[in-house]
């Protein structure tokens, strides 16, 4: 029987930080023995604000390689560039013609996104849900593991899936498209900025002390936590409302010492900020070293990681040109001979 398919992609703006890491790429790394996964550094996404020509190919390898790093093996997963393959594109005007334009007007990010782009707003911003939709249809996925951010695109992509296009165009017994489950654990699901344990860390978040890069030298990660915002209370906790600084910097210890939350409860319940402060600083460090030497070995031999975008661009094309000649069979298109 076939394996269950996963896609998943994040974004190629600036180094991954530790909410794309904990939210999402380290639960894919779990999936790869018991599904067939597809990866892709989506590039088309990462173009929906105003970017630079001269960092987006650059971006487009640092995350991959990150990808790799954080255990993607590219022998049980496919890797790949958004971009390399066509379909993404093609298969998001398909499902733009069938998405009511109210649907996307009220998806939380775009709104917080227009925001911060002023009169400049594109319409790719907007568009932006759609093409993520297409990224996880064309491959059939069954499962896509996000962050808790990124819960109502998903559920945008099943609405379009179920009512827009398999209800119109298909039949019961053959929906033309796979209707695709979120996978959105509890632990990482969202890590908050450093500087505001009320906002969630984000790579445009003006402010660099606010995030930790995977690329982040030890003295920096050390310096970046000892200037986090914290409390004037003893002793770290979960849950406590007036607390977010201390349930963020706890959930990061828990997760990434790799005792969870009882365990790190219990240790840290009692410790003030000046002792739990170090003890994450070195529990982060310990956890990205093994992560930067990978790193480091994959940029210094472009041509392995070049190899892998290739040949994953050939096995997605294969998936992707499949459910999009589907599509166009089932809208009616005039045949390609
Ligand atoms: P991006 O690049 O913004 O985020 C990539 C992944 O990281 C998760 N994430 C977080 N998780 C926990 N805490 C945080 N602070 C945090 N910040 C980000 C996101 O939930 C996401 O899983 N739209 C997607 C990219 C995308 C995609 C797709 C994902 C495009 N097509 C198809 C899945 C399937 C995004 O948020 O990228």
């Amino acid at each position: 029987m076939a394996r269950p398919r996963v896609l998943s992609g994040v974004q190629p703006t600036g180094a991954l930080h530790l909410g794309n890491w904990l939210g999402a790429i380290r639960n894919w790394v779990g999936l790869q023995d018991s599904h067939d996964t597809f990866f892709c550094v989506v590039d088309l996404h990462a173009i929906t604000v105003p970017h630079d020509p001269a960092r987006l190919a650059e971006d487009t390898l640092t995350t991959a390689a990150l990808y790799l790093a954080c255990g993607i093996d590219p022998q049980r997963s496919t890797v790949f560039v958004q971009s390399h393959v066509a379909a993404h594109s093609e298969l998001c005007w398909l499902l733009n013609c069938v998405t009511p334009l109210n649907w996307l007007e009220r998806m939380i990010q775009f709104k917080e996104k227009a925001v911060k782009q002023g009169d400049n707003v594109s319409a790719g911003l907007l568009d932006y849900p759609v093409l993520m939709a297409a990224d996880i249809l064309l491959y059939d996925a069954d499962l896509v593991p996000v962050g808790e951010d990124q819960k109502q695109h998903l559920e945008l992509a099943r609405d379009i899936a179920q009512q827009r296009i398999n209800s119109r165009f298909g039949s019961e017994e053959a929906p033309l498209l796979r209707v695709p489950e979120p996978l959105i654990l509890q632990d990482g699901a969202r890590v908050m900025s450093l500087t505001d344990g009320r906002s969630k860390m984000s790579k445009s978040d003006p402010n660099e002390g606010s995030r930790i890069t995977l690329l982040d030298p030890p003295e920096l990660v050390t310096r970046k936590i000892k200037r986090a915002k914290t409390d004037p209370t003893m002793g770290l906790e979960f849950g406590n409302p007036e607390r977010p600084e201390a349930d963020n910097l706890l959930g990061l210890y828990a997760v990434l010492s790799g005792l969870g939350r009882e365990a790190a409860t219990a240790q840290c319940a009692s410790m003030g900020w000046g002792t739990f402060k170090p003890l994450l600083a070195e529990t982060v460090v310990e956890a990205l070293r093994p992560v930067q030497e990978r790193y480091r070995d994959l940029r210094s031999d472009p041509s392995q990681l070049q190899q892998v975008l290739e040949l994953g661009r050939e096995r997605a094309e294969a998936v992707a040109s499949t459910t999009l000649q589907r599509l166009r069979d089932a809208l009616g298109f005039y045949p390609r001979s």
